[in-house]
């Protein structure tokens, strides 16, 4: 069966909110979808998965979230290469660099981007990013 799993990390909720909207969108049949706060999973749910999205806010100063987020990412640099992955989170009072940041580095690993923008809510996601964070589960479940 296929396995798509979607991995954040979220400190207010917001890109938590967008986590769960993209886990409802990839729900169908013959797809196992798993959503994993970053700290319960490892780089062997990024191996043993078909599609992966993971998710964080900006922080710092458009940097990933350091505690957690980056220290993932970092360890999943080495087992991307050809992974469908999509990403996605929520920013604030920036221009998004994060994740244009976010989007070369995985892609300079060889990641298969899924959407090469990553998805982003301007804080709160509100219905019409909603409806797209559904829509990228519904691409992820059929990737
Ligand atoms: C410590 C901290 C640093 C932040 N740095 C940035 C930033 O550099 N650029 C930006 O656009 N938003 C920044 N934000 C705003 C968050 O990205 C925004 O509040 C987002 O909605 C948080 O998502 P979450 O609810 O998933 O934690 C920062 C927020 C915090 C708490």
């Amino acid at each position: 069966m296929k396995k798509v799993s979607i991995i954040y990390w979220s400190g207010t909720g917001n890109t938590e909110i967008m986590a769960k909207a993209i886990a409802d969108g990839a729900k169908i049949d013959e797809v196992e979808v798993s959503l994993l706060s970053v700290s319960e999973a490892s780089a062997d749910d990024v191996k043993n998965s078909d599609v992966v999205a993971l998710g964080c806010p900006s922080m710092g100063a458009e940097v990933l979230e350091e505690a957690e987020m980056e220290p993932f990412v970092e360890s999943i640099e080495s087992v991307v290469k050809g992974k469908k992955l999509a990403l996605f989170g929520s920013y604030g009072w920036g221009d998004g660099e994060w994740m244009r940041n976010w989007v070369e580095r995985m892609e300079s690993c060889g990641a298969q981007l899924i959407d090469d923008e990553g998805l982003m809510a301007n804080y709160e996601p509100d219905e019409e990013v909603l409806g797209n964070c559904k829509e990228l589960g519904e691409r992820l479940a059929s990737a």
